[in-house]
């Protein structure tokens, strides 16, 4: 194939247009259908409805070499069917669940013709000012690491070439996430340390698990930024991983190699990009318009160029693209009807699961059979509102088919009047309608206090400095409060929201994230006691903006925090703890650990560690329990954090059971998470709790021998 392509023809596989969907950022390079039909395109983002593709992918086959389109779109979070936003999702811990949605979601994607989706994104996030902490899994990289596997299998199954799968991109290679200042594409704030112990591992396992597909940042690291980025791309992810799969830039991130001030023009951008293992230019035109020039001045060889191709030619060989018949249709599987219930389904269970009981101080939880509810708040109107219940990336999820809170509970308690009043905005100050919601609580015997950030102050470009409650929702919590009523604050949103005093004062608290289109009916069976909230946090949730970044894999200090020594790691105005830590959530008090033996207590570098634990449900509900396993390397040189996450286990217990639970680590598990040579011999703490907060955990040590 290759020996007969025309240098143009080679620039349009590696060229990407987008034909359709919000822009996400600048179109330097305005592509349609006529491009298609010259050959000179290789893949399209943003175009869905089969007949649609089909009409492009008929174009694509009817050109000289007839080389079809690849079809790709960010089904992030589902397609038609919407589970949880990522974050929301990572908080159900709960892998088989990670895949299962991707699986879903794939199913009902390729039908209608994608091949491809920008997801998962793997970003570790620790600073829930930048936006897009919505679209990850978390502070954590193991976590993220697992996440990674799960998705990628969900996404892609066995084979790319079969019905129900989509290729997978791991996204965005790398340290997105570590933003200055949490604000959207600027520099990465990262050391080489924190690079390959946090950074990397989660697209390690990506490409370890087989993903197709990789997404280069649109932020630098160093000020090499990551799409012209030769060491981690070329070297990394391609040389030392054995990565072969295509490297796809972000939108327009190959022209914008001349605003990050690396290259003069736009061949030199391309020749960066194609130079560093960037196979294929989303929309930027730099290779298709680029290339030809740098080839001329020698900046580019022929043959990175026939590489890239190659590339791309097999990924379409991988997706089984050269013997479809035409169009989307051979891969079309089951009619999209057959199991759209099902699907509904496991998106309810995962909103349930991914939902986190923040507190309940006043044991309002399960809510008995209340009279009269009232839904006070902005997010839990009657009518609207659907999308800021399926959150940003909800593919071609409808809002209107996500059913609104009071719509689900008046399903679920049909004998209690339901009332709902807004009293204020989600976005904009104004505290006229207050006085109506106080009104409607007081009447109420239960009252349902919605509050949040709408879907598009999380995501892509949705950096917010105080990543709090918008508008004069404080105001609005303070009225209700008043009135004495027992309250349920329901919090939806992308981040951790900072509203230390709201979460405090409410009588329990939630966080429902985006949950979907299944949230309201999940909450509504929370609420009732059906269904427990399964949730724990993926992150750590802070107390006030000046705390960022906070996460529990802190490095140690030599002046740890002594409150009775000033001269220790402290802030004079608030404390270092988050107000939630990480794997915070669940019943309280309903479990208790104890009785932690971890034998043998000396192993070798190939041994295995059991990690017996005793675990209580003292609770009257059967219920899941979250156990988090922790290691500490006690020395080490680099030293490593405090806490190192090394597995997690829920497990299911009836009204006042108690369980042995056996957990096996292999000493393997003790190792840093970077590409290095082994853990080193030493002592080693490992930890075990319900959350990461280090004064409940249960210790033991074990000695690791030189083998
Ligand atoms: C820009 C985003 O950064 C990326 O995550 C996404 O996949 C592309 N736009 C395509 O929509």
């Amino acid at each position: 194939m290759l020996q007969q392509m025309t240098l143009a023809e080679k620039l349009g596989q590696l060229t990407m247009i987008s034909l359709g969907g919000p822009p996400t950022g600048p179109v330097a390079d305005p592509a349609t259908l006529a491009d298609v039909a010259a050959g000179h395109v290789g893949s399209v983002l943003n175009l869905v409805g089969r007949d649609r593709i089909a009409t492009a992918q008929t174009l694509a086959r009817s050109t000289r070499l007839g080389i079809p389109l690849v079809f790709s779109l960010d089904v992030v979070h589902g397609y038609r069917t919407i589970f949880p936003v990522p974050i929301g999702e990572a908080a159900a811990f709960d892998p088989a669940l990670w895949q299962e949605t991707a699986q879903a979601a794939a199913a009902e994607a390729r039908r209608e013709g994608i091949h491809l989706t920008f997801a998962p994104m793997l970003d570790i996030a620790r600073d829930p000012r930048w936006g897009r902490i919505v679209e990850g899994p978390g502070e954590d990289p193991w976590l993220a690491a697992r996440f990674a596997r799960a998705k990628v299998d969900g996404f892609q199954g066995a084979d790319l070439a079969a019905a129900g799968t989509l290729a997978a991109t791991a996204k965005h290679f790398v340290a997105y996430g570590a933003a200055i200042a949490g604000r959207d594409y600027a520099s990465a704030a990262v050391s080489a340390g924190s690079l390959a112990e946090v950074y990397l591992p989660p697209f390690r396992a990506a490409v370890e698990a087989g993903v197709a597909a990789i997404m280069p940042a649109f932020s630098d690291i160093d000020g090499i930024p990551m799409t012209a980025h030769a060491a981690l791309i070329a070297g990394r992810l391609r040389h030392d991983w054995g990565f072969d799969g295509v490297v796809i830039s972000d939108w327009d991130a190959i022209g914008q190699l001349v605003a990050h001030g690396v290259a003069a023009d736009l061949a030199e951008a391309a020749a960066l990009a194609l130079n560093a293992g960037v196979d294929i230019d989303m929309v930027s035109g730099a290779y298709r318009r680029g290339l030809p020039e740098a080839l001329d001045r020698g900046l580019v060889e022929p043959e990175a160029i026939d590489a890239a191709v190659l590339r791309v030619l097999a990924l379409k060989e991988r997706l089984g693209l050269f013997e479809a018949e035409a169009g989307p249709a051979a891969a079309a599987g089951p009619p999209a009807s057959t199991d759209a219930a099902g699907r509904r389904a496991l998106a309810r269970h995962a909103a349930e699961r991914g939902t986190v009981l923040l507190h309940d101080r006043s044991g309002l939880l399960p809510v008995g059979s209340p009279r009269k509810i009232a839904v006070i708040g902005p997010f839990g109107r009657d009518r609207g509102g659907g999308a800021d219940r399926i959150g940003p990336w909800a593919g071609l999820g409808e809002p209107d088919r996500a059913p609104s809170l009071p719509t689900a509970l008046r399903a679920r308690f049909p004998e209690a009047e339901i009332l709902s009043k807004a009293g204020v905005d989600g976005r904009r100050p104004g505290r006229r309608g207050i006085a109506g919601a106080v009104a409607a609580a007081r009447a109420a015997d239960l009252v349902l206090l919605c509050l949040g950030e709408p879907a598009d102050w999380s995501g892509e470009a949705a950096s917010r400095a105080e990543p709090g409650l918008p508008g004069d929702q404080a105001a609005l919590a303070e009225a209700i409060f008043a009135l004495g009523r027992p309250t349920v604050l329901i919090l939806t949103g992308g981040r951790p929201l900072i509203a230390p005093t709201v979460i405090d004062r409410a009588g329990a608290a939630l966080m429902a994230w985006f949950g979907g289109s299944e949230i309201a009916a999940g909450l509504a069976r929370i609420l009732a006691g059906d269904a427990a909230a399964g949730g724990r946090l993926p992150v750590s949730w802070p107390r006030s903006p000046g705390q960022l970044p906070v996460f529990f894999g802190e490095r140690p200090s030599g002046r740890p925090y002594d409150p009775d020594n000033p001269f220790t790691s402290h802030y004079l105005d608030l404390p270092n703890a988050p107000q939630f830590p990480f794997g915070h959530g669940g019943t309280p008090g309903a479990f208790a650990l104890s009785g932690l033996s971890v034998t043998p207590e000396a192993v070798g570098p190939t041994g295995t560690l059991s990690v017996a634990v005793i675990v209580a449900n003292a609770a009257a509900r059967a219920d899941e329990a979250v156990i988090f396993v922790f290691i500490q390397a006690l020395k080490a040189l680099p030293n490593r954090p405090v806490l190192e996450l090394r597995a997690v286990e829920r497990v299911a217990l009836a009204p006042g059971e108690t369980q042995r639970l056996t957990i096996p680590l292999s000493a393997a598990a003790l190792d840093r998470l970077d590409d290095g040579a082994g853990p080193e011999p030493g002592r080693y703490a490992v930890r075990v709790g319900l959350d990461a907060e280090r004064s409940r955990h249960l210790v033991a040590e074990v000695m690791l021998g030189a083998g």
